[in-house]
This record gives structure tokens, C-alpha cells and sequence, in this order.
């Protein structure tokens, strides 16, 4: 850890006097940081070693959709000394606060937290919360979750100095050269309803869970609450024409193949198991009453066993990551940052 504070600018507040801050470690996050075990979450490496090659030691990069700052951890558990600064921003303030509990010592490290306007309809741009430059951006494992993408992106434009580099990854883009037999990682989400499905026509034990299927109107609300969830994938053409429209050149793209344990990806869909499979006993967010533990514990057993159904009960299954890069060519204008 070190006591230097490589942020040139004296008056930026690497921790911003926010109500999150002081909220206690939230376990949702805490389950979701688990993922870092996970040998799928190697995906992130790649992305390390081109940003570390691209930085010097007194640069910075923004960590945008940084989360509960997976990605950092690993870049500093990998290069212990090189003094290259951070701002991690999210728009999960639980997320942001278990960052903010990993590196709250590390003067390396700053935390924005970025809030949707009820009045705009729309997420803070992240030049809105932030008065600084950096010499690079990452993004990881999330711009397939970005409604807005173009005002996005143009926003990354404007807090970057010429001659930056974004450095964006995701396992949920489409792409005509992606191996066939490699998944889209979210693609797994409607396989597993469909074999859901099946499983709970077939096996006795589930039968308490056949009178929904008859409700079309119900599946269809559980169908938007899935794809709320996981949304759908776009191609990675899309991303590169928004890029360059947002004035991004040099853009590349390359693909990684990612092996994913099937026990892992299961520990991860339990977290969200009420997006993939909310008709398995029903969701309060469609039915405004929980539903009853014992019917959770049968929708892990359901999303278990089609899993091991689509995976033909092998241990692993392969995903293609795809991994975008592009450069800022001149200086945007800034908006004027609301907070230190
Ligand atoms: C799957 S997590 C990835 C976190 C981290 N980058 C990593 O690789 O571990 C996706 C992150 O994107 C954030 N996020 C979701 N929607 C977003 C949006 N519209 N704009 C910015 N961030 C968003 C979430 O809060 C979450 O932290």
C-alpha cells in the first residue's frame, strides 16, 4: 500500500462525504464479490495486462461500472508497487461501498458513485461527479447493461485526455467470430428456463409449479423480469458504430475463449435466481408477496439440474469473450463537475 497520493489536483476527495460510505458492507455485495474465485472471472487478465502496458507510473484510469472493485484488486495483487491511480465509479452504492472497504487506506484508489436522475430519466454522467482527467478507461463485464450507450461513452470522451485508450470487455456480445461452440454467457439464462420448463412438465416433485405455465400474461411479466435481469445481447458491430460515432478511433476487437466451471456459473445464477427462474414460486416483484423459502430452495434445485441437462452434465463449458479497445483523438469540453 502506499502513503503517496498520486492524484496531482490537492483538492479531489478520494472518498466523497456521501451517505453510502457510511452505510455497513451490504452481503448482496459481498456474494456477488465472490465471483473473483471464480475461474471464469479470469476474463479480467487480459484487460490488466493491456492497461498496464498502455499506462506509466503517475498516470490514472477510471474504473467506470468498477463494482465492488474486482478488477483493481487484481491489477494491484498483480503489480503491488506500480503507482498508477484509480477512480472507481458505479451506479450501486452497495457495490461501491465494499470497493470502498477494500482500499479505503489505498491512496491509489478513489470512489464515485453515479445516481439516476428521477427528473432527467438518466444515470449522473460521470463528468457530472468527477472533476479530473485520466489517461485510460476500463470497463468490464458490463456495457452490455448500458440503456443509454452513446451519451455514455460520449461522457468517457470527455473526461479522457487525448491519446487515451478505452479498454472495454464483455462475455455478452455477439460476433460472427466467435467459435460456434462457444456461449454467450448470459445466453445461458433462457436455456436454463427452457429446460425448466421441461423438467417441471416432467418430474413430480415440481409439480406445485405447473399452474403458471398456463397463465401466458404471468410468463410474459416473468419473461420482462428475466430480461430485466439478463438483457438481451447486441451485436458487436453496434458497439463499434457507437464508439466511433462518440469520436473513438483506432477501434479493435479481438476474442478470448473463456472456460467456465458449471458449479461456479450455478453459485453465480444463485444470486440472481429470482431473474432467471422467478416463476419457479413466484417473485414479489410480479405477485407483491415473497415467496416461500421452500419454493427457492426447489428453483436452485430446478436451475442445478438444467444446467446439468444443457451442459450434458460435463464440468465445464467454454464463453467467448470479446474484448473492444479505442483511442481518444482530441480533448472534449467538460461539463462542470456538481462535487469535489
Ligand atoms: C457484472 S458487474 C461488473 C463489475 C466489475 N466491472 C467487474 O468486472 O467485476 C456490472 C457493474 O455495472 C454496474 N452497472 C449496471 N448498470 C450500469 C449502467 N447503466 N451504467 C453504469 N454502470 C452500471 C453495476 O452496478 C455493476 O457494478
Amino acid at each position: 500500500m502506499s502513503d503517496k497520493n498520486i492524484f496531482k489536483d490537492p483538492k479531489f476527495a478520494r472518498i466523497p462525504e456521501e451517505d453510502w460510505t457510511q452505510a455497513p458492507v451490504d452481503s448482496f455485495a459481498l456474494q456477488y464479490d465472490s465471483v473473483k474465485e471464480h475461474g471464469w472471472y479470469k476474463n479480467l487478465d487480459p484487460t490488466i495486462e493491456d492497461l498496464t502496458h498502455h499506462l506509466k507510473n503517475g498516470e490514472t484510469f477510471l474504473d467506470y461500472s468498477g463494482g465492488t472493485g474486482i478488477f483493481v484488486e487484481r491489477l494491484f495483487k498483480q503489480f503491488p508497487t506500480r503507482q498508477i491511480g484509480t477512480v472507481i465509479v458505479d451506479s450501486s452504492p452497495k457495490f461501491l461501498r465494499l470497493a470502498l472497504e477494500k482500499f479505503r487506506q489505498d491512496k491509489r484508489v478513489g470512489f464515485r458513485l453515479i445516481r439516476f436522475l428521477k427528473e432527467k430519466k438518466r444515470l449522473q454522467y460521470v463528468d457530472e461527479v468527477l472533476d479530473l482527467r485520466f489517461h485510460a478507461l476500463v470497463s468490464t463485464n458490463a456495457i452490455h447493461l448500458y440503456y443509454d450507450l452513446q451519451e455514455t461513452l460520449q461522457s468517457w470522451a470527455r473526461i479522457l485526455y487525448p491519446g487515451s485508450k478505452v479498454f472495454i470487455q464483455s462475455g455478452n456480445i455477439r460476433g460472427s467470430d466467435r467459435k460456434s461452440e462457444e456461449w454467450i454467457i448470459d445466453e445461458t439464462i433462457e436455456a436454463v428456463h427452457l429446460e425448466a420448463l421441461k423438467i417441471v412438465k416432467q418430474e413430480k416433485q415440481f409439480s406445485v409449479y405447473r399452474n403458471i405455465l398456463k397463465d401466458e400474461k404471468k410468463m410474459l411479466e416473468y419473461q420482462n423480469l428475466r430480461q430485466k435481469y439478463f438483457l438481451p445481447t447486441r451485436p458487436v458491430e453496434y458497439y463499434l458504430e457507437e464508439l466511433k460515432k462518440a469520436g473513438f478511433t483506432n477501434l479493435t476487437v479481438s476474442w478470448k475463449k473463456i472456460e467456465v466451471r458449471v458449479k461456479e456459473w450455478f453459485e453465480f445464477l444463485s444470486a440472481y435466481h429470482e431473474g432467471v427462474l422467478g416463476w419457479v414460486g413466484g417473485s414479489e416483484k410480479v405477485e407483491a408477496v415473497p415467496p416461500d423459502p421452500s419454493a427457492i430452495q426447489d428453483r436452485l434445485l430446478i436451475i442445478q439440474k438444467a444446467l446439468g441437462k444443457i451442459f450434458s452434465e460435463q464440468p465445464i463449458f467454454f464463453c467467448g469473450w470479446c474484448y473492444l479497445t479505442g483511442t481518444t483523438e482530441g480533448q472534449y469540453p467538460k461539463r462542470k463537475a456538481k462535487t469535489p
